[in-house]
């Protein structure tokens, strides 16, 4: 478990295991929230914008990313969402009723495959699964998929699409489970109305990669299963740890490092229940929305309380932590990646996202040179790795000071280190499948002066990675405080 002689043990076998992952797990969310859409990757009115509309500094920077897949459009605005109201030649506003604002609807589905082939990313369609119908679900994969001359399909041709979009990733609902959800079922609900969904959408797409709202909880996840299992790929689950949502104070650092385990247990959570349903094998999970910080919404519908919404732009909130908890939170995904089929950080653009968009340009947040360095730098094959740290702890908690995973491919390793203490090195002994890591190594190195710094308009590259050899000292590599380590280990050295 912890070490208690201040030496950090990274230890990686192929005897243990040695799994490939999915590229998806690398994958984001995007929402019609606040300046997500509108402001952030859609502004008709922008220099920056081609002529659709679509900001091209944001699909570049998105394309650093090498960004796998993209989910939209929602969330919870997709629980009051109509899917033929933003498509066609006449868009008419319409009042939403999960954020309460007004919802242009001139980004709907085809503005969104465009966007998605400029990015090179797969689309991935959450459906409403609030007040929404089985009908209107199947109907929305008819407009994208459909091939023959019949309804929607050919509404999409009149929309200028003649071929099919192929839309191969499709959800089932988002948070059902939820008061606060715009049509929230019951567990005895959600299961039949999953089914009959589900079928009625392979009825129109049999080939469709389908999940649905999910929760590691046996009651709702294991009802849903019972009744829709046969029907599914994948079971949705969302993770927020600093609950902002209402009041708007973000954890300091060492608070927030004390969230860095429990996406590892709700992962493991999720197992047991697929498990229990006895679909381990053939559903996977999607944990399709995640991050550190929740949205900052407090309820109401008075200007004042929509207005707070501006308050996710606050630079200084993304610090290390940020970046450091997203390393960890890829690092569970890729451990279990026999599991883990997918993950899309939440959300892409804006509100807490990577990249800040703003009218004159953009700022890389901590969390995207994070994100970029795991998109780049992890290989083919993740090797079971054990690591034994020094424990970091904080008002009673305690975490391990470090995180490692060790990647493999034909030409070599990479090892990833994080170290979550804000002041001490971590002095890490590595063995690799029983031989002990010496000599000097290249990599990149992602930290900062202070925990706490962040990147803004005013100061974009405060925080960025550089490269770094590390040279071991007996044996023993250190690693900075606050950072994120990727050393890169060639096979024929
Ligand atoms: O705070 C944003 C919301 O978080 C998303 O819309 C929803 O899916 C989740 O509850």
């Amino acid at each position: 478990m912890y070490s208690t002689d201040g030496i950090t043990r990274i230890n990686a076998s192929a005897a243990f295991g040695d799994m490939p992952w999915d590229r998806n797990i690398f994958g984001h969310f995007i929402e019609h929230f606040h300046t997500q859409i509108y402001g952030g990757i859609f502004d008709l009115g922008s220099p920056l914008s081609d002529e659709n509309g679509f900001r091209m500094d944001v699909i570049e920077a998105l394309r650093e990313l090498r960004l796998p897949i993209m989910r939209w459009p929602g969330g919870n605005y997709v629980s009051d969402h109509h899917w033929y109201e933003a498509v066609g030649p006449s868009r008419i506003a319409s009042y939403n009723k999960a954020w309460r604002v007004e919802e242009p609807n001139t980004f709907g589905t085809d503005e969104f495959i465009k966007w998605c082939e400029l990015v090179g990313c797969e689309p991935y369609i959450c459906t409403n699964g609030g007040n929404g119908t089985a009908e209107e679900m199947s109907n929305w994969v008819e407009y994208c998929n459909g091939h023959l001359k019949t309804r929607y399909a050919e509404q999409r041709r009149m929309n200028g699409s003649p071929e099919p979009f192929g839309v191969k990733f499709w959800g089932i609902g988002n948070e059902s489970y939820g008061d606060w959800q715009i049509g929230a079922k019951t567990a005895a609900e959600w299961g039949p109305y999953v089914a009959e969904s589900a079928k009625m959408m392979r009825a129109v797409d049999e080939n469709i990669v389908l999940s649905a709202a999910a929760v590691p909880d046996a009651e709702w996840t294991l009802s849903l299963l019972k009744s829709a299992g046969r029907y599914l790929n994948l079971v949705s689950i969302h993770g927020y740890w600093d609950q902002i949502h209402q009041v708007e104070a973000p954890s300091d650092y060492l608070t927030a490092m004390m969230q860095t385990e429990k996406p590892a247990r709700m992962i493991e959570e999720t197992r047991h229940v697929i498990g229990a349903a006895g679909l381990t094998g053939k559903v996977r999970i999607a944990f399709d929305e995640w991050n550190l910080r929740g949205w900052h919404h407090p309820n109401g519908n008075s200007q004042d309380k929509i207005d707070a919404r501006a308050l996710n732009d606050v630079p200084t909130t993304y610090t290390m932590a940020d970046a450091i908890f997203s390393a960890g939170f890829l690092n569970a995904c890729l451990k279990n990646a026999d599991i883990v089929a997918m993950a899309n950080v939440a959300p892409s653009v804006n509100t807490r996202g990577p990249l800040f968009v703003h009218p004159q340009g953009i700022v890389r947040r901590t969390t995207f040179h994070a994100m970029k360095l795991y998109a780049e730098h992890i290989r083919e094959r993740i090797l079971a790795t054990v690591t034994s740290a020094p424990a970091l702890t904080h008002h009673g908690n305690t975490v391990s000071s470090v995180d490692a995973l060790v990647s493999v491919d034909v030409d070599g390793a990479t090892v990833t280190i994080i170290n979550r203490d804000p002041e001490r090195e971590a002095d890490c002994a590595i063995d690799i499948n029983g031989r002990e890591l010496k000599g000097e190594w290249q990599g990149e190195l992602l930290t900062a002066a202070s925990p706490d710094d962040f990147n803004s308009i005013e100061r974009p590259e405060s925080v960025v990675p550089r490269t770094v050899t590390l040279i071991d000292d007996g044996g023993r590599y250190r690693v900075p405080p606050h950072s994120i380590v990727m050393l890169h280990m060639s096979a024929t050295r």
